[in-house]
């Protein structure tokens, strides 16, 4: 593979998707909106695979878990209850001689993962000098230099934790100044204050100004799933554990809007509730821990773009949490957070609706309020995971390149190219005949235009996983040739297998039953 950095992999990553209709800026022609974005005619494609790669693996694998559609605008008392009318805050921070706006705990993040990358390069350096018999763990363990951007790596975090903990804002600003933090645009350490901000976009119910209602853009599906626990619990007959899973928009008014689509204004979640028994919720944290990642293992990417992130500082709600961090091309960042939320959000909700919100438990006579073990990500995040994942640039065997999309197959906006190798002699009627058998079970795509070779080179840069070539053989063989996408093997397929062949390798089914191995 040709070698690129990471800030070249990420701007190809940008251009890539606009290219071939994956995420256009929103409003482009009006010279776009901050940290909102469409999705392309392929783009929405590979976001509704990926949402329902989620939905049916929660729903339709799980007996014990259902969906629903809870609408955006909730009643507002929901946010009062749930904390993010009071404390769904960003410490932000503005440099007074760039004039930008930047999260106080993104810039010390930010400045950690440095130090931590420092680390590793030092590690990679010693283990190309000291070959075979290098031992990675016992050089951070023993390398002072290595240690030292370890710690310079981790100490910042802590301290900032404890920091926002206390809501000492001061204590913030000073932290920044002493680790010397610049404006990552300017270089200026000319810093204001750091004040909170709620993120939360507000908008009006209702026509005139005065009878109005103030509402909120749901900040997360989640409150959707629990002011409704009750009403799918009974109707459903649901006994604890189960789960309620939702995907649906977001809105946050971010503060740093950067990183294309993993740090967006309006966002997609997709988020599931899990309602136990008090006293096992650290068990089922431990399971959903294994069944998420299981989730994205089963996407083929490699184990090493993954980790785990244990929070240091737990919310006050919270009695275990973790966030499945993801390798982007900017770094390993947050793809999906897993918490357990104890009896927090049922008990507020029981407490500002007076209703309660209970489970009644036949076997022992009596009621409690279920805690919630929790798995949120983002599909924006996903999609931009195995985007950036999948674009890659080979040199092959002949020394020339080619730009590969290798999108995990069930996934791909198109499953099978359609190509005629003339525009005549009957070829692209086959063709047709061809997709008016396939189109009834995936996506596929028709194709005449320029020579087959410059046709291939597009659908592997579209991300489609098959080529059907239909050349003069065919009329007397009845039969295609099909072309790999991954290692561009050619494979002769009789027309009546045709479907069957593809079906066996494209189907979601294939795909989900690679999540429990
Ligand atoms: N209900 C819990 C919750 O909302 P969160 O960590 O704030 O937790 C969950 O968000 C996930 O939603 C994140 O892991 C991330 O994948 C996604 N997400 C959050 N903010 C986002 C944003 N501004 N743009 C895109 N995705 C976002």
């Amino acid at each position: 593979m040709a070698q690129t950095n990471d800030t070249d992999q990420f701007k190809k990553v940008l251009s890539h998707a606009k290219e071939y209709g994956y995420v256009f800026q929103s409003s482009e022609i009006y010279d776009g909106l901050q940290a909102v974005y469409d999705y392309g005619q392929n783009g929405a494609e590979l976001k509704k695979n990926i949402r329902e790669y989620w939905w049916q693996a929660m729903t339709q694998l799980n007996q014990d878990i259902v969906g629903i559609d809870a609408a955006i605008f909730m009643h507002p008392t929901t946010w009062k209850a749930s904390g993010h009318v009071d404390a769904f805050n960003d410490p932000l921070i503005d440099n007074k001689d760039s004039k930008k706006r930047y999260r106080a705990d993104v810039l010390v993040e930010d400045y950690c993962e440095k130090q931590r990358l420092k680390a590793e390069k030092e590690v990679e350096k010693a283990a190309k000098r000291f070959g075979e018999s290098f031992d990675a763990d016992m050089y951070r363990q023993t390398n002072e230099r290595v240690m030292g951007y370890l710690k310079a790596a981790k100490e910042p975090v802590e301290r900032l934790a404890r920091l926002l903990e206390a809501e000492d804002l001061a204590g913030v600003k000073a932290l920044i100044e002493e680790l010397e933090i610049a404006d990552p645009d300017t270089g200026s350490k000319n810093w204001t204050d750091v004040r909170q901000f709620n993120l939360m976009f507000g908008t009006k119910l209702g026509a005139s100004a005065d009878t109005a209602t103030d509402l909120y853009l749901r900040p997360e599906t989640a409150q959707g799933i629990f002011v409704n626990f009750l009403n799918v619990q009974k109707s459903g007959r649901m006994k604890i554990p189960f789960g309620i899973a939702q995907t649906g928009k977001a809105f946050r008014n971010e503060i740093v809007a950067r990183q294309f689509i993993f740090r967006q204004r309006e966002f997609e979640q997709m988020e599931m509730q899990y309602f136990v028994k008090p006293g096992t919720e650290l068990e089922w944290f431990k399971i959903w821990k294994e069944r998420r990642m299981a989730w994205h293992r089963a996407l083929g990417m490699d184990a090493s773009n993954y980790r785990f992130h244990d929070h240091e500082k737990l919310a006050h709600y919270a009695n275990a949490a973790t966030d499945i961090e993801f390798n982007f091309p900017f770094g390993f960042k947050e793809l999906e957070g897993i918490h357990s939320r104890t009896d927090f959000d049922l008990k507020a909700h029981e407490e500002y609706s007076g209703k309660k919100l209970q489970f009644f438990d036949h076997e022992t006579n009596s009621s409690y309020v279920p805690y919630v073990l929790e798995t949120s990500i983002g599909l924006d995040r996903m999609f931009l995971a195995i985007f950036s994942n999948a674009l890659q640039d080979e040199t092959l065997e002949d020394g020339s390149e080619r730009t590969v999309l290798k999108l995990p197959v069930a996934l791909a906006p198109v499953k099978a190219a359609i190509l005629p190798l003339l525009k005549k002699d009957g070829l692209p009627e086959i063709a047709n005949e061809i997709i008016e058998e396939l189109k009834w079970s995936m996506k596929v795509q028709y194709d005449e235009k320029d020579a087959i070779g410059r046709r291939y080179r597009r659908q592997d840069a579209n991300g489609t996983p098959f080529c059907v070539t239909i050349d003069h053989d065919t009329k007397e063989d009845h039969a295609v040739t099909v072309r790999d996408r991954d290692t561009m093997t050619q494979e002769r397929v009789a027309i009546k297998d045709l479907k069957n062949y593809l079906e066996e390798r494209v189907s979601m089914t294939v795909l989900l039953k690679k999540i429990s191995k």
